[in-house]
């Protein structure tokens, strides 16, 4: 799922995707582990008694046979019925996951408009549903054992008679009659044991369908990562120029968000994309981190130093740094947090990007310092903070290129200024795209873009 495409993942509900990473990857471990050594030492069981029988009497042999096609025959819409049954229980599942995953995380939002009642019978819904469809394919796998075990009977009875008949007609002696029953009792057990199998044979195939869909997405291709390190090693010193043009982009099933644009960022700029809510400000930054893939025009990134030209692709993410909208800090001490992008950061290198980023102020008081934990999406800290944090984790990372996604939003006009200018003194040759809805930050960028009727229009 890590390598899968963005794009094609997001049509599926996180929920939905842990369940098959969960359960369904259980359903198929445990049939390896159980289902697989059972069925083969019940076929070389059922087939070494056959043949058995079948070198002393071949007529013995089929009489003991003639039951299964008729199982076989009888259970076929059996076993397509409990198969829809089962992808229908999954998707329930899945459906349950990823409403509890929501709730769990939201809380607080469920307390403060108190919607505890609904919620609950929200999920007493989802359980009743879920019960009905469990017992439909209990039911179903009840009918098709109870058939198969009706017709193992059947078969037992069958040897019985013919086995009396055999000795009447005196074709074989009482002793022979005796070792084919004992024979023919195994075999009836043995099919028992069989069909058992069934309703998790199509379990462990339904689970591996659903494993399937996943895997035969796209993945994205990490081929030219020595190339991109080259060209960042070559280029460091200068920075990089990004260079977008004629692009288009329309999400899947959505609709346009842009059409035939250009944009440009050099290194020691600042460059802002505004424009109102949802026309596209984010989508550009996913289309520059090759997050997402453009339908038509052209994406390169150009070397300062070498001029050589690179297409974005994901290898290229190395060279950029991100600051996403929204809180993006992970569960760990912060120094965990700021070391996931860069393994081998010092201490002093991550309190130096904390105060770059005005973080250090209120770390430097927490009585663990840096090694204070944070909690799951940035729990245990304010907005405005916790957006210092992912700035810092950002500009530790130093690469020459920043992407800022309304990052400073949650801060007072006061510090977003002084953070902003932090970042435009810093030497380093970094190019840095900031979107914003904010006035005050377009004070300090070196040239505005604005995102209209699907284009990126230059401002000043
Ligand atoms: N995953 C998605 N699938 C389909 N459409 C999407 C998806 N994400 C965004 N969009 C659509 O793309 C358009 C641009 O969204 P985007 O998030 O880029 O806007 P934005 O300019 O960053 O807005 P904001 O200022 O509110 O952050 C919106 O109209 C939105 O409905
Ligand atoms: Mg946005």
């Amino acid at each position: 799922m890590l390598i899968t495409d963005l794009e094609s993942l997001q049509n599926y509900h996180t929920g939905d995707l842990l369940t098959r990473w969960s359960n369904d990857s259980s359903t198929i471990a445990n049939g390896i582990l159980s289902w697989l050594p059972n069925l083969v030492i019940y076929t070389v069981r059922l087939l070494s008694t056959f043949i058995m029988v079948f070198y002393h009497d071949p007529w013995f042999a089929l009489i003991s046979m003639i039951g299964m096609p008729v199982s076989i025959f009888t259970t076929r819409h059996m076993l397509q019925s409990m198969r829809k049954t089962n992808k229908n229980v999954a998707a329930m599942n899945a459906k349950m996951t990823g409403f509890n995953q929501e709730t769990f995380s939201n809380l607080q939002t469920i307390k403060a408009f108190d919607m505890i009642r609904l919620y609950r019978q929200q999920l007493r819904g989802m359980q009743q549903e879920y019960l009905d469809m469990r017992m439909t394919f209990q039911r179903l796998s009840l009918i098709a054992s109870a058939i198969m075990s009706l017709a193992g009977l059947a078969i037992s009875y069958g040897c019985y008679a013919f086995g009396i008949y055999r000795v009447w007609s005196g074709a074989i002696s009482y002793g022979t009659m005796t070792m084919f029953l004992a024979l023919s009792g195994t075999l009836t057990s043995t099919l028992n044991q069989l069909i058992t199998l069934i309703p998790t044979s199509v379990s462990i195939s339904v689970s591996a369908r659903r494993l399937m869909d996943i895997w035969n997405m796209p993945c994205e291709s990490f081929s030219h990562t020595e190339e991109v390190q080259r060209f960042l090693e070559e280029n460091r010193a200068d920075g990089i120029h990004i260079c977008l043009s004629d692009l288009s982009y329309q999400y899947q099933g959505g609709t346009s968000v842009f059409s035939h644009t250009d944009f440009e960022a050099h290194p020691q700029e600042t460059v802002a994309l505004i424009g109102p809510s949802g026309e596209g400000k984010t989508t550009l930054l996913r289309l520059l981190l090759s997050l997402l893939r453009a339908q038509s025009g052209t994406a390169i990134l150009r070397g300062g130093t070498t001029g050589e030209r690179i297409r974005l692709i994901p290898s290229t993410r190395q060279l950029f740094s991100y600051v996403p909208q929204g809180n993006t800090m992970f569960s760990g001490t912060i120094a965990e947090n700021m070391r996931s992008v860069k393994e081998d950061a010092s201490d002093e290198e991550i309190i130096s990007a904390l105060k770059t980023a005005l973080a250090w102020e209120f770390v430097k008081n927490l009585p663990d310092g840096i090694a204070h934990p944070i909690g799951e999406r940035g729990k245990g800290f304010s907005e405005g903070q916790a957006q210092r944090l992912a700035i810092a984790r950002a500009l530790l990372r130093k690469s020459p290129i920043l992407l800022l996604d309304e990052a400073t939003s949650a801060l007072d006009a006061a510090t977003e200024a002084a953070l902003l200018k932090n970042i435009a003194s810093d030497t380093y040759p970094r190019t840095c795209i900031v979107t914003t809805h904010r006035s005050s930050v377009l004070d300090i960028c070196d040239r505005v873009y604005e995102i209209r009727e699907k284009k990126c229009v230059k401002v000043t």
